[in-house]
Protein backbone atom coordinates (compact mmCIF):
# COMPACT_ATOMS: atom_id res chain seq x y z
CA UNK A 1 0.00 0.00 0.00
CA UNK A 2 1.66 3.47 -1.05
CA UNK A 3 1.29 6.50 1.31
CA UNK A 4 -0.10 8.90 -1.28
CA UNK A 5 -1.70 6.23 -3.80
CA UNK A 6 -4.03 5.80 -0.45
CA UNK A 7 -3.82 9.41 0.26
CA UNK A 8 -5.49 10.21 -3.07
CA UNK A 9 -8.06 7.48 -3.27
CA UNK A 10 -9.28 8.51 0.89
CA UNK A 11 -9.26 12.14 -0.38
CA UNK A 12 -11.66 11.52 -3.16
CA UNK A 13 -13.62 9.52 -1.17
CA UNK A 14 -13.95 12.39 1.79
CA UNK A 15 -14.61 14.84 -0.82
CA UNK A 16 -17.52 12.69 -2.48
CA UNK A 17 -19.17 12.06 1.01
CA UNK A 18 -22.21 13.83 0.76
CA UNK A 19 -23.82 13.22 4.56
CA UNK A 20 -21.81 12.94 7.48
CA UNK A 21 -22.67 9.62 8.04
CA UNK A 22 -20.78 8.47 4.51
CA UNK A 23 -17.70 10.70 6.22
CA UNK A 24 -17.72 8.95 8.91
CA UNK A 25 -17.78 5.33 7.14
CA UNK A 26 -14.79 7.26 5.07
CA UNK A 27 -12.88 7.88 8.79
CA UNK A 28 -13.09 4.01 9.89
CA UNK A 29 -12.17 2.63 6.57
CA UNK A 30 -9.36 4.97 6.91
CA UNK A 31 -8.23 5.85 11.02
CA UNK A 32 -10.41 3.09 12.46
CA UNK A 33 -8.74 -0.32 14.30
CA UNK A 34 -8.72 -2.04 11.18
CA UNK A 35 -8.48 1.16 8.99
CA UNK A 36 -6.33 1.59 6.13
CA UNK A 37 -3.76 4.29 7.51
CA UNK A 38 -3.94 2.59 11.42
CA UNK A 39 -2.39 -0.67 9.06
CA UNK A 40 0.72 1.14 7.46
CA UNK A 41 1.37 2.91 10.94
CA UNK A 42 1.13 -0.99 12.95
CA UNK A 43 4.30 -1.71 10.05
CA UNK A 44 6.17 0.84 10.97
CA UNK A 45 7.03 -1.69 14.07
CA UNK A 46 8.40 -4.24 12.29
CA UNK A 47 10.81 -1.82 9.63
CA UNK A 48 14.49 -1.58 10.24
CA UNK A 49 15.81 1.70 11.29
CA UNK A 50 16.44 3.07 7.86
CA UNK A 51 13.48 1.81 6.22
CA UNK A 52 11.45 3.65 9.32
CA UNK A 53 13.40 6.83 8.53
CA UNK A 54 12.22 6.94 5.24
CA UNK A 55 8.83 5.51 5.63
CA UNK A 56 7.48 7.05 8.94
CA UNK A 57 7.52 10.64 7.86
CA UNK A 58 5.47 9.23 4.51
CA UNK A 59 2.97 7.32 6.57
CA UNK A 60 2.32 10.31 9.10
CA UNK A 61 1.95 12.83 6.62
CA UNK A 62 -1.17 10.29 5.25
CA UNK A 63 -2.32 10.14 8.72
CA UNK A 64 -2.22 13.89 8.76
CA UNK A 65 -3.45 14.58 5.39
CA UNK A 66 -6.63 12.36 5.84
CA UNK A 67 -7.30 13.76 9.53
CA UNK A 68 -7.21 16.95 8.65
CA UNK A 69 -9.23 16.54 5.35
CA UNK A 70 -11.96 14.72 6.87
CA UNK A 71 -11.89 17.53 9.64
CA UNK A 72 -12.37 20.22 6.67
CA UNK A 73 -14.81 18.36 4.67
CA UNK A 74 -17.04 17.90 8.55
CA UNK A 75 -16.82 21.54 8.35
CA UNK A 76 -18.50 21.75 5.68
CA UNK A 77 -21.28 19.30 5.67
CA UNK A 78 -22.42 20.88 9.12
CA UNK A 79 -22.63 24.27 7.71
CA UNK A 80 -24.05 23.23 4.23
CA UNK A 81 -26.95 21.94 6.86
CA UNK A 82 -27.00 24.92 8.61
CA UNK A 83 -27.70 26.35 5.44
CA UNK A 84 -30.43 24.07 4.50
CA UNK A 85 -32.12 24.61 7.76
CA UNK A 86 -32.14 27.91 6.98
CA UNK A 87 -33.31 28.34 4.08
CA UNK A 88 -36.38 26.19 4.96
CA UNK A 89 -37.08 26.97 8.57
CA UNK A 90 -37.38 30.71 7.06
CA UNK A 91 -40.55 32.61 8.36
CA UNK A 92 -41.81 35.28 6.32
CA UNK A 93 -42.82 37.81 8.61
CA UNK A 94 -44.83 39.68 6.29
CA UNK A 95 -47.53 36.92 5.67
CA UNK A 96 -50.91 38.31 7.63
CA UNK A 97 -51.69 36.56 10.92
CA UNK A 98 -54.09 34.15 10.36
CA UNK A 99 -56.72 35.84 12.82
CA UNK A 100 -57.15 39.24 13.60
CA UNK A 101 -55.69 39.42 17.16
CA UNK A 102 -58.95 39.53 19.84
CA UNK A 103 -59.27 41.50 22.84
CA UNK A 104 -58.19 44.47 24.12
CA UNK A 105 -56.05 46.17 27.10
CA UNK A 106 -58.63 48.14 29.76
CA UNK A 107 -58.04 51.41 30.12
CA UNK A 108 -56.86 50.41 33.83
CA UNK A 109 -54.53 48.46 32.97
CA UNK A 110 -53.20 51.18 30.02
CA UNK A 111 -53.13 53.86 32.35
CA UNK A 112 -51.08 52.10 34.79
CA UNK A 113 -48.41 51.29 32.26
CA UNK A 114 -48.63 55.09 31.70
CA UNK A 115 -48.02 56.10 35.00
CA UNK A 116 -44.96 53.03 35.18
CA UNK A 117 -43.48 54.16 32.38
CA UNK A 118 -43.45 57.96 33.50
CA UNK A 119 -42.43 57.50 36.88
CA UNK A 120 -39.84 55.23 35.67
CA UNK A 121 -38.60 58.22 34.11
CA UNK A 122 -37.93 60.15 36.95
CA UNK A 123 -36.30 57.37 38.87
CA UNK A 124 -38.97 55.45 40.55
CA UNK A 125 -39.33 51.53 41.04
CA UNK A 126 -42.72 49.59 41.21
CA UNK A 127 -43.37 48.61 44.49
CA UNK A 128 -45.94 45.24 45.22
CA UNK A 129 -48.06 44.62 48.58
CA UNK A 130 -51.05 42.23 49.03
CA UNK A 131 -54.37 43.01 48.57
CA UNK A 132 -55.31 41.25 51.93
CA UNK A 133 -53.69 42.96 54.26
CA UNK A 134 -53.34 43.37 58.37
CA UNK A 135 -54.67 46.02 60.22
CA UNK A 136 -51.16 46.70 61.49
CA UNK A 137 -49.83 47.92 57.70
CA UNK A 138 -53.62 49.08 56.48
CA UNK A 139 -53.77 51.30 59.40
CA UNK A 140 -51.88 51.51 62.78
CA UNK A 141 -48.21 52.00 61.49
CA UNK A 142 -49.96 54.71 59.23
CA UNK A 143 -50.55 56.79 62.56
CA UNK A 144 -54.47 55.26 62.08
CA UNK A 145 -55.07 54.21 65.77
CA UNK A 146 -57.96 51.98 66.88
CA UNK A 147 -60.33 55.12 67.91
CA UNK A 148 -59.14 56.98 64.92
CA UNK A 149 -62.13 58.24 62.87
CA UNK A 150 -60.26 57.85 60.19
CA UNK A 151 -60.78 54.12 60.33
CA UNK A 152 -64.99 54.43 60.07
CA UNK A 153 -64.13 56.63 57.11
CA UNK A 154 -62.42 54.05 54.88
CA UNK A 155 -65.56 51.93 54.67
CA UNK A 156 -63.31 48.79 55.57
CA UNK A 157 -64.18 45.73 54.05
CA UNK A 158 -63.10 43.25 57.34
CA UNK A 159 -62.23 39.41 56.61
CA UNK A 160 -63.43 37.09 58.97
CA UNK A 161 -60.87 35.04 61.22
CA UNK A 162 -58.98 34.44 64.39
CA UNK A 163 -56.09 36.76 65.68
CA UNK A 164 -55.23 39.83 64.26
CA UNK A 165 -57.59 41.10 61.90
CA UNK A 166 -57.43 41.32 58.79
CA UNK A 167 -58.72 43.74 55.60
CA UNK A 168 -58.87 44.10 52.11
CA UNK A 169 -56.36 47.19 52.09
CA UNK A 170 -58.66 50.16 51.86
CA UNK A 171 -55.57 52.27 49.96
CA UNK A 172 -51.80 51.42 48.25
CA UNK A 173 -50.87 53.52 51.36
CA UNK A 174 -49.78 50.13 53.42
CA UNK A 175 -47.44 49.80 50.25
CA UNK A 176 -45.57 52.42 51.87
CA UNK A 177 -44.83 50.81 55.21
CA UNK A 178 -43.64 47.64 53.63
CA UNK A 179 -41.29 49.20 51.33
CA UNK A 180 -39.58 50.88 54.32
CA UNK A 181 -39.56 48.07 56.36
CA UNK A 182 -37.84 46.12 53.45
CA UNK A 183 -35.59 48.57 52.02
CA UNK A 184 -32.96 51.02 53.07
CA UNK A 185 -33.31 54.62 52.10
CA UNK A 186 -33.12 56.19 49.67
CA UNK A 187 -36.37 55.14 48.35
CA UNK A 188 -38.72 56.14 45.33
CA UNK A 189 -40.74 54.21 44.31
CA UNK A 190 -44.78 53.88 42.66
CA UNK A 191 -47.31 51.31 44.01
CA UNK A 192 -50.60 50.39 41.79
CA UNK A 193 -53.16 48.18 42.34
CA UNK A 194 -56.47 47.69 43.83
CA UNK A 195 -58.16 48.86 46.62
CA UNK A 196 -61.26 48.10 48.28
CA UNK A 197 -63.82 50.31 50.13
CA UNK A 198 -67.61 49.37 50.69
CA UNK A 199 -69.02 52.51 48.47
CA UNK A 200 -71.13 52.07 45.51
CA UNK A 201 -72.65 55.11 42.79
CA UNK A 202 -71.68 56.04 40.25
CA UNK A 203 -67.86 57.89 41.02
CA UNK A 204 -67.65 54.85 43.27
CA UNK A 205 -67.13 51.07 43.09
CA UNK A 206 -66.29 48.81 45.67
CA UNK A 207 -62.87 47.77 44.47
CA UNK A 208 -61.26 50.49 42.59
CA UNK A 209 -57.29 50.81 41.62
CA UNK A 210 -55.36 53.44 43.26
CA UNK A 211 -51.10 54.45 42.39
CA UNK A 212 -48.75 55.17 45.74
CA UNK A 213 -45.63 57.66 45.23
CA UNK A 214 -43.03 57.56 47.82
CA UNK A 215 -39.91 59.52 48.39
CA UNK A 216 -37.92 58.82 51.49
CA UNK A 217 -34.32 60.51 51.39
CA UNK A 218 -32.75 63.19 53.27
CA UNK A 219 -33.94 67.40 53.36
CA UNK A 220 -36.76 66.44 51.33
CA UNK A 221 -39.64 68.93 51.37
CA UNK A 222 -42.60 69.97 49.69
CA UNK A 223 -40.83 71.63 46.92
CA UNK A 224 -39.62 68.22 45.63
CA UNK A 225 -43.58 66.75 45.77
CA UNK A 226 -44.86 69.76 43.95
CA UNK A 227 -42.45 69.37 41.41
CA UNK A 228 -43.08 65.48 41.15
CA UNK A 229 -46.66 66.26 40.36
CA UNK A 230 -46.78 68.71 38.35
CA UNK A 231 -44.30 66.68 36.27
CA UNK A 232 -45.84 63.58 36.00
CA UNK A 233 -49.32 65.23 35.66
CA UNK A 234 -47.90 67.16 32.77
CA UNK A 235 -46.36 63.43 31.10
CA UNK A 236 -49.77 61.85 31.66
CA UNK A 237 -52.28 64.38 30.15
CA UNK A 238 -49.39 65.60 27.40
CA UNK A 239 -50.07 69.18 28.38
CA UNK A 240 -47.91 72.31 29.23
CA UNK A 241 -51.06 73.96 30.67
CA UNK A 242 -51.25 72.21 33.55
CA UNK A 243 -51.95 74.18 36.63
CA UNK A 244 -51.91 72.75 40.31
CA UNK A 245 -53.48 74.13 43.37
CA UNK A 246 -52.26 72.56 46.82
CA UNK A 247 -55.05 72.88 49.55
CA UNK A 248 -54.24 72.46 53.06
CA UNK A 249 -55.83 69.25 54.31
CA UNK A 250 -55.67 65.99 56.52
CA UNK A 251 -54.23 62.45 56.18
CA UNK A 252 -53.40 60.33 59.62
CA UNK A 253 -50.00 59.91 57.74
CA UNK A 254 -48.91 63.15 56.23
CA UNK A 255 -47.53 66.56 57.80
CA UNK A 256 -48.74 68.70 56.31
CA UNK A 257 -51.11 67.37 54.02
CA UNK A 258 -52.16 69.09 50.90
CA UNK A 259 -54.97 68.10 48.42
CA UNK A 260 -53.70 68.97 45.04
CA UNK A 261 -56.63 70.32 42.39
CA UNK A 262 -55.41 70.28 38.71
CA UNK A 263 -57.14 72.91 36.64
CA UNK A 264 -59.40 72.71 34.05
CA UNK A 265 -61.20 74.54 31.04
CA UNK A 266 -63.71 73.79 28.43
CA UNK A 267 -62.74 73.21 25.15
CA UNK A 268 -65.25 72.70 22.10
CA UNK A 269 -67.87 71.92 24.61
CA UNK A 270 -65.93 69.80 26.87
CA UNK A 271 -64.40 69.80 29.84
CA UNK A 272 -60.93 68.97 29.79
CA UNK A 273 -57.75 68.64 31.94
CA UNK A 274 -55.52 72.07 31.68
CA UNK A 275 -55.93 76.13 31.90
CA UNK A 276 -57.88 77.37 35.63
CA UNK A 277 -61.26 77.86 34.96
CA UNK A 278 -62.19 75.61 37.45
CA UNK A 279 -60.53 72.98 39.84
CA UNK A 280 -61.18 69.25 40.55
CA UNK A 281 -59.62 67.71 43.15
CA UNK A 282 -56.91 64.73 41.86
CA UNK A 283 -54.67 63.75 44.94
CA UNK A 284 -54.01 63.39 48.13
CA UNK A 285 -50.30 63.65 49.10
CA UNK A 286 -48.02 65.16 52.01
CA UNK A 287 -44.57 65.32 53.58
CA UNK A 288 -44.66 61.29 55.46
CA UNK A 289 -45.57 62.06 58.86
CA UNK A 290 -42.48 60.93 61.47
CA UNK A 291 -44.19 58.68 63.66
CA UNK A 292 -44.54 56.99 60.34
CA UNK A 293 -41.20 56.87 59.17
CA UNK A 294 -39.99 55.20 63.16
CA UNK A 295 -42.65 53.08 63.08
CA UNK A 296 -41.07 51.64 59.78
CA UNK A 297 -37.69 52.00 62.13
CA UNK A 298 -36.51 54.57 60.32
CA UNK A 299 -34.65 57.69 62.26
CA UNK A 300 -36.95 61.00 61.09
CA UNK A 301 -34.50 63.20 62.08
CA UNK A 302 -32.04 61.65 59.56
CA UNK A 303 -34.85 60.69 56.84
CA UNK A 304 -37.84 62.79 55.46
CA UNK A 305 -39.61 62.16 52.74
CA UNK A 306 -43.07 62.79 50.47
CA UNK A 307 -45.88 60.63 49.72
CA UNK A 308 -48.96 60.51 47.31
CA UNK A 309 -51.98 59.00 46.32
CA UNK A 310 -54.64 59.30 43.15
CA UNK A 311 -57.36 56.94 41.86
CA UNK A 312 -55.71 55.48 38.92
CA UNK A 313 -59.85 54.45 37.76
CA UNK A 314 -60.04 58.57 37.97
CA UNK A 315 -57.36 59.91 36.14
CA UNK A 316 -58.42 57.39 33.12
CA UNK A 317 -61.79 59.17 33.38
CA UNK A 318 -60.31 62.30 32.75
CA UNK A 319 -57.86 61.29 30.27
CA UNK A 320 -59.94 59.45 28.36
CA UNK A 321 -63.30 61.06 28.80
CA UNK A 322 -65.44 58.27 30.46
CA UNK A 323 -68.24 59.42 32.63
CA UNK A 324 -69.37 56.39 34.88
CA UNK A 325 -66.82 54.09 37.02
CA UNK A 326 -69.26 51.41 37.52
CA UNK A 327 -68.84 50.57 33.61
CA UNK A 328 -64.94 49.95 34.42
CA UNK A 329 -65.74 46.78 35.95
CA UNK A 330 -69.10 45.76 33.93
CA UNK A 331 -67.28 43.26 31.44
CA UNK A 332 -69.61 45.03 28.59
CA UNK A 333 -67.83 43.97 24.89
CA UNK A 334 -69.51 46.86 23.87
CA UNK A 335 -67.70 49.62 26.22
CA UNK A 336 -64.48 47.56 26.36
CA UNK A 337 -64.27 47.53 22.16
CA UNK A 338 -64.58 51.22 22.32
CA UNK A 339 -62.74 52.26 25.16
CA UNK A 340 -60.12 49.77 25.50
CA UNK A 341 -56.52 49.20 24.07
CA UNK A 342 -54.80 47.55 20.99
CA UNK A 343 -52.02 45.78 22.89
CA UNK A 344 -49.49 47.17 20.44
CA UNK A 345 -50.13 50.66 22.02
CA UNK A 346 -47.63 50.40 24.58
CA UNK A 347 -46.99 53.80 26.05
CA UNK A 348 -43.08 55.18 25.97
CA UNK A 349 -42.03 58.42 26.71
CA UNK A 350 -40.73 58.79 23.37
CA UNK A 351 -43.47 57.54 21.76
CA UNK A 352 -46.15 59.31 23.80
CA UNK A 353 -47.63 57.82 26.77
CA UNK A 354 -51.24 58.56 25.07
CA UNK A 355 -53.03 57.22 22.47
N1 LIG B 1 -54.17 56.99 51.10
C1 LIG B 1 -54.89 58.21 50.83
C2 LIG B 1 -56.30 57.87 50.36
O1 LIG B 1 -56.57 56.76 50.03
C3 LIG B 1 -54.19 59.04 49.79
C4 LIG B 1 -52.85 59.55 50.22
C5 LIG B 1 -51.72 58.82 49.97
C6 LIG B 1 -52.72 60.75 50.91
C7 LIG B 1 -50.46 59.28 50.36
C8 LIG B 1 -51.50 61.24 51.29
C9 LIG B 1 -50.38 60.50 51.03
O2 LIG B 1 -57.16 58.73 50.33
Amino acid sequence: MDPEQLQLGFERQIAAASDLGALDAVRVAALGKAGDVTALLKTLGAMTPDQRTTEGPKINALREAVTSAIAARRVALENDGLDRRLATERVDLSLPSPELPQGSVHPVSQVMDELTEIFADLGFAVAEGPEIEDDWHNFSALNIPETHPARAMHDTFYIAGEGEPRVLRTHTSPVQIRTMMAEQPPIRIIAPGRVYRSDSDSTHTPMFHQIEGLVIDRKIHMGHLKWTLETFLKAFFERDDIVLRLRPSYFPFTEPSAEVDVGWSIEKGRRVVGGSQGWMEVLGSGMVHPRVIANCGLDPDEWQGFAFGTGVDRLAMLKYGMDDLRAFFDGDLRWIKHYGFSFLEVPTLSGGVGA
